[in-house]
């Protein structure tokens, strides 16, 4: 699938989505969203420092987020390669998914992700939990 580069915002025809973001430090915003879009590419353009150190690749398990609740049930489950670098993180649980493996739809509208201080990058204690 060919990466896209340019912003939700930006793209004239997409449904105005949103996320619901939660940070480590409690703090909590709406970015906007648009289908076809993965999470980790919404959360950087909103400018969340999130690691996601393979660019989506699903090989380094650095842009661990938890999905609350109702909505898990609207995500298709993770595939064998997500479970498996799941298990590689020390704190996740049945909450924890990888943003680079969640693509938007329109049932997403809203979603809610709490993106997880693993995944920060600290580049001043704002972020920080
Ligand atoms: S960005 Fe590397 S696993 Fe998601």
């Amino acid at each position: 699938m060919q990466q896209r580069v340019s912003h939700p915002a930006d793209e004239a025809d997409t449904p105005d989505l949103r996320l619901r973001v939660l940070l480590p430090n409690g703090g909590q915003f709406e970015p906007p969203a648009a289908v076809g879009y993965r999470v980790m590419e919404l959360l950087r353009f909103s400018g969340v420092p999130i690691k996601a150190e393979c660019g989506g690749a699903c090989v380094c398990s650095t842009c661990h987020v938890r999905i609350p609740g109702a909505w898990r049930d609207l995500l298709p489950p993770p595939s064998d390669e997500e479970l498996a670098k799941l298990d590689e993180i020390p704190t996740a649980d049945e909450s924890s998914r990888l943003a680079c493996q969640l693509v938007m739809t329109e049932e997403l509208d809203g979603l809610e992700v709490e993106v997880q201080p693993d995944s920060i990058i600290l580049q001043s204690n704002c972020m920080a939990g």
